[in-house]
C-alpha cells in the first residue's frame, strides 16, 4: 500500500467568496491552521475588514465572480493553490413557482451556478494534483422545502457535478457542502423582525431546534478538504432539517 501524498510547505487556499459568513468562518479555520489564505469578494471594506479579522497570511482579492474577465485575470495571477473553496452567491431565484419570474431565476444560475463553474475551470491549471475543489450550495436542491423550486435548479445543478468532476478531474478531489439555514449577511435583505419570525419557526421545525451558524458549515468545507480520502460527496449540513421533508 502506498503511503498518502504529504508536503510540508505552508498549503495556499483560495475562498472564494471568503470576506463574511461561511466563506469567511472556513479561511478562519484554515488560517487558524497555519495556511496562506486568500479571500475574494465585490466589496473592498468588507474585504479590508476580514482580512483584518482574520490576520496571520491572509490577503483579500477584490473581484467580481459574475464577470468572467476578472475570474481569469485572478487565477492568471494566483500561484498554485492546494484547496479552492467557493462560496459566492447571488440570492435571485426564489419563491413560490406560480410567481416566479423566469428571469429572476435566470439571474440566479448567472449569480451562483455560472459563476461557480467558471470559477473551478479558470483554477484548474492552479490547482495542485493533490489539491480540493469545495462548492458551498444548498440543502434545498433535495429538500422540497416550499418556495425553493428555483434555488434547488440552482444548486442541484451544481451538486449533480460533483460527483462526474471527481472523477473526471482525479486526482484533485472534488466535494460540496450543502448548507440548510445559516444565520448569516446572506439574510439580511430580509427585515430583521421577519428574518427573526423566520429562524424561530425553521428552528421548530429542524430537528436540533435552531438555525446554523457559519462555523458549522466551515467545519464540513474544511474537513472534506483536508481529508485526502474523501471524494465526490455533497454533505448535508442543515440539523437535520431536510429530513423533515422525506429527503
Ligand atoms: N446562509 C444560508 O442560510 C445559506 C443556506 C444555503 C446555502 N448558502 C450558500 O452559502 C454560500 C455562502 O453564503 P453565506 O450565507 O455565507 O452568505 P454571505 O455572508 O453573504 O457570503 C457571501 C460571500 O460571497 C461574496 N460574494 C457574493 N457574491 C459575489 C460575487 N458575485 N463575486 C464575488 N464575491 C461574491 C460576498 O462578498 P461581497 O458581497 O462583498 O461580494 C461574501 O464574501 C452561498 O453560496 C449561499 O448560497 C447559504
Amino acid at each position: 500500500m502506498s503511503a498518502p501524498h504529504t508536503t510540508s510547505r505552508t498549503p495556499r487556499v483560495v475562498v472564494m467568496g471568503g470576506s463574511s459568513g461561511i466563506g469567511e468562518a472556513t479561511a478562519t479555520l484554515f488560517a487558524d491552521a497555519g495556511a496562506e489564505v486568500v479571500v475574494t469578494g465585490r466589496d473592498q471594506n468588507k474585504l479590508d475588514a476580514a482580512v483584518a479579522r482574520l490576520g496571520g497570511k491572509t490577503t483579500g482579492h477584490r473581484l467580481d465572480a459574475t464577470d468572467p474577465a476578472q475570474i481569469e485575470a485572478f487565477f492568471g495571477q494566483s500561484g498554485s493553490i492546494d484547496h479552492l473553496v467557493i462560496a459566492v452567491s447571488g440570492s435571485a431565484g426564489s419563491g413560490s413557482f406560480a410567481e416566479l419570474d423566469l428571469d429572476q431565476l435566470a439571474a440566479g444560475f448567472d449569480g451562483k451556478f455560472w459563476p461557480q463553474i467558471r470559477i473551478v475551470k479558470a483554477a484548474l491549471p492552479q490547482l495542485e494534483p493533490n489539491g480540493s475543489i469545495t462548492l458551498i450550495t444548498a440543502a434545498s436542491a433535495h429538500a422540497a422545502f416550499p418556495g425553493t423550486a428555483g434555488l434547488a435548479a440552482i444548486n442541484g445543478a451544481l451538486n449533480a457535478m460533483v460527483a462526474p468532476l471527481a472523477v473526471e478531474l482525479a486526482p484533485i478531489r472534488v466535494n460540496a457542502v450543502a448548507p440548510g439555514v445559516i444565520d448569516t449577511e446572506w439574510w439580511e435583505r430580509v427585515p430583521e423582525q421577519q428574518r427573526r419570525a423566520l429562524f424561530d419557526g425553521l428552528a421548530g421545525t429542524t430537528p436540533v431546534g435552531r438555525v446554523g451558524n457559519p462555523d458549522e458549515p466551515a467545519r464540513a468545507v474544511h474537513m472534506l478538504a483536508t481529508n485526502g480520502f474523501v471524494n465526490g460527496v455533497v454533505l448535508d449540513v442543515t440539523g437535520g432539517a431536510n429530513l423533515a421533508t422525506g429527503r
